[in-house]
Formats: C-alpha cells, sequence, structure tokens
C-alpha cells in the first residue's frame, strides 16, 4: 500500500503490517504473526477450484462462508453470504449452528465475529496476516492515554466514544467500557445521533475521515467542531481549550486504500466523462467526499450501482476488487475506477484461494486452522459496544 499525503494529515510512515505484502516473517508490533503453519497449495495447482468445491462439500453445514466485498473474485465464489462489515457481523450472529466461521475478510472482522457467536463456535482467518492498517493505527495503550488527556481537561464525563468497527477487539471493549457504541461505514450517522443524546462530545476513533465526513456531511456540524487528536504528539497535539471547544474529537487514523483518492481524481474523470456519477465510500479524504456526487458504505454502492439506469456512466472510490466485479456484473452501464491507479487492498488480498483451499482441508482433516479467539474480559465489553450497534434504530 501507499501513503498519501493529504488536508488532515496522515503518518508518513506505513504501518509494518503493510509492508509486509508478500512475506512470511513476523511482525513484531501486531498481535498477528504471518507465519502460515502446514503447506499452502501452489497458486498454480489446477485442482484448487475443485478441492475447495470438495472440501466445502463435506463439511456441508459445519462450516460458513463469510466474505467481504473487497475479497478477490476467486474467494468470494466459495462465499455463503457476502457483504460489508456490518452486514456481515449481522450474518455471523445468526448462524449459530455453523461448528466453524471462515472468515474471509480482515483480522477486526473475525474479531468482531468470534465475539458476536457462541463459544461452541470457532472462527478461521485463513490468513493471519490479512490484517487492517487503519485498525492498527489505534492501540489500547494509545486509547487509554488519550482518555486520560480527556479526563485531565475535565471532558471525559461528557465524551462518548465510538468506534468504527475497523478496530481492535482491545478498541472495541474500551469503548463499551466506557458507555459508547461501535459504527460502520452504514450506520455511522444513527451512531452519533445516538451518541450526542447520551453526551456532549464523540471520541471518534479510529478513522478521522468517516468520522468528519459524517459529522460535517451529514450532521451538519462545521470543521471547526472537529479537532484531530494525533497520537504520537504530547496531549495528542492538542490544548485544553481546543478540546474543551471541540464536539468532535477525531483520532488520527485512517485507510490507506481510500486515502488515495484525491480532488485530482474526481476532477479528472469529469473532464474525461462527462456526465459521470461519482460514488465514493465515506473512508476517503473530506474534499473528495464533498466533490462527489453520492457518498455510501460498499452494500451502498452495490445497491445504487443496481439500481442505476441502463447507459448511465459512474467512477466508484472505493477498493478495486469490488469495483471491477460491478463493472462485470452490469455490462449495460460504464463503470469506472476513480482513480488511474491500481488500488486493491493488500491485506484483504492475502486470502487467496490457496489460503481458503488449505483452510477447508484442514477443517476436513479435523484440524481448525489460524483460530481467531477473543479474551472473555475483552469480548464481554466489546460485545456491550457491538450490541448497541446492533440496537441501534
Ligand atoms: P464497509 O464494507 O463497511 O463499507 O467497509 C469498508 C472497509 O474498508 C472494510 O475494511
Ligand atoms: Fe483496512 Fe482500508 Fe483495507 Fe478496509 S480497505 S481493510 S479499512 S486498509
Amino acid at each position: 500500500m501507499t501513503t498519501t499525503t493529504e488536508t488532515y494529515g496522515v503518518d508518513p510512515t506505513p504501518t509494518p503490517l503493510a509492508l509486509l505484502l508478500l512475506g512470511r516473517e513476523a511482525d513484531p508490533n501486531s498481535e498477528r504473526g504471518v507465519e502460515c503453519p502446514g503447506d499452502l497449495p501452489a497458486a498454480s495447482d489446477p485442482d484448487l477450484v475443485e478441492r475447495a468445491r470438495a472440501a466445502k462439500a463435506k463439511l456441508g453445514d459445519r462450516v460458513f462462508i463469510l466474505g467481504h466485498h473487497y475479497q478477490r473474485d476467486e474467494v468470494i465464489e466459495f462465499a455463503d453470504v457476502t457483504g460489508d462489515s456490518f452486514k456481515l457481523a449481522r450474518d455471523a450472529a445468526a448462524r449459530p449452528e455453523a461448528e466453524y466461521i471462515v472468515f474471509c475478510g480482515v483480522h477486526f472482522m473475525a474479531e468482531s465475529a468470534d465475539i458476536l457467536t457462541s463459544s461452541a463456535q470457532q472462527v478461521v482467518l485463513p490468513d493471519l496476516a490479512a490484517g487492517c492498517s487503519m485498525a492498527d493505527m489505534a492501540t489500547a495503550e494509545q486509547v487509554a492515554e488519550c482518555w486520560d488527556v480527556l479526563t485531565e481537561a475535565g471532558i471525559a464525563d461528557v465524551t462518548v466514544p465510538v468506534s468504527y468497527m475497523n478496530s481492535s477487539a482491545d478498541i472495541k471493549a474500551f469503548t463499551g467500557k466506557h458507555g459508547g457504541t461501535i459504527c460502520t461505514s452504514s450506520n455511522a450517522q444513527r451512531a452519533l445521533e445516538w451518541a450526542y443524546e447520551q453526551g456532549q462530545k464523540v471520541l471518534f476513533l479510529p478513522d478521522q475521515h468517516l468520522g468528519r465526513n459524517t459529522a460535517v456531511r451529514d450532521m451538519g456540524f462545521s470543521l471547526d467542531d472537529c479537532v484531530l487528536y494525533n497520537p504520537h504528539k504530547p496531549k495528542g497535539g492538542l490544548t485544553t481549550e481546543q478540546l474543551r471547544d471541540a464536539k468532535m474529537i477525531l483520532w488520527r487514523g485512517h485507510c490507506s486504500v481510500h486515502g488515495r483518492f484525491s480532488l485530482d481524481s474526481v476532477n479528472d474523470v469529469r473532464a474525461r466523462i462527462p456526465g459521470v456519477t461519482v460514488l465514493v465510500h465515506p473512508e476517503c479524504k473530506h474534499e473528495v467526499v464533498s466533490a462527489a456526487d453520492m457518498v455510501g458504505s460498499t452494500e451502498y454502492i452495490i445497491k445504487a450501482l443496481d439500481a442505476a439506469a441502463p447507459g448511465s456512466k459512474w467512477a466508484i472510490g472505493t477498493e478495486l476488487n469490488l469495483v471491477r466485479r460491478l463493472a462485470k456484473a452490469h455490462p449495460d452501464k460504464e463503470i469506472v475506477f476513480l482513480d488511474r491507479a491500481v488500488c486493491f487492498c493488500s491485506t484483504m488480498n492475502r486470502i487467496d484461494l490457496p489460503h481458503l483451499v488449505w483452510a477447508l482441508e484442514s477443517l476436513v482433516e479435523g484440524r481448525v486452522p489460524n483460530v481467531i479467539t477473543v479474551d472473555p474480559q475483552t469480548e464481554k465489553y466489546a460485545k456491550a459496544a457491538l450490541d448497541r450497534m446492533l440496537a441501534l434504530p
């Protein structure tokens, strides 16, 4: 993945996980290892599709395969359900009869699935290196320190944490413990409305863009109502006065994929394709979202294109696997990727057919590989925050 310069600030250094695109070494700064125990089938094996089919058929109802919209086609083909992170969390919770949940997505999604499923079920992530650089941008220690800063400023009592689904179980637990909720890109506005009924300020973690875009674009806040808390600076780089005046305290995190889209990408596509509708994900920068015609989660993007008139023209600002699939599914519409540069989520892409075959065949052989487990104490509070989200009107 590439880092970009942006108006609201990004870390100039890529996360260690982002550098482990193809490697098999360990990541010292993450809880996730990147070794795949056992032998992976070769990607060139011509029988992979047949092997995946056979293993899935042998497992029958014992296995339930979830596929996020950013997964590769070769993996999506085997998913029992596909969805955005909100839909997949609900789908996982609604399958108590499946012994194994194979999560084709990233680590924080598999953790959420473990939290929302029963202790009799096991969640498998086919490649443990499928993390999320955004989730890694907020650690439990940094967030605890931030809360101390808010406490010292005398505002912790009136601040409600709202954490994006794209965060670790520890951050979700922090959120639950402090009376907050989780949100996804499909329900961020409802989550924020709920939070402002509970308190006067919100600490929004870890995606500054989703927080800012929802507050300013959807809820009528001004940019001045928002401040950016930088965990790498003393006291977040903010004065007590700035913290006291703010309604929205945004964590300085971002998505390395959506952060690549720029105002130039929007202007360029409008010049190239007259009449194009620009539709982007709310993880994009505020200036991109402000210049777009429509904004929404992956599920929203899919529905918008399903409902679009034949002959209509679209430029989509989200992950490339999904945009390519949508272009293929709608040959009667012109659908292009918003940016000229290729933009896959490299960690989502780590789940490929060899890893899926390896995971399914291991289950057939009676071994449960790459189990994602959240400890009971973390689970208790993280579940409280997730349950609040699932109960939002
Ligand atoms: P949604 O699928 O919830 O829109 O999220 C996008 C994303 O970046 C997931 O990692
Ligand atoms: Fe994380 Fe962005 Fe990849 Fe989603 S698309 S998993 S937020 S890096």
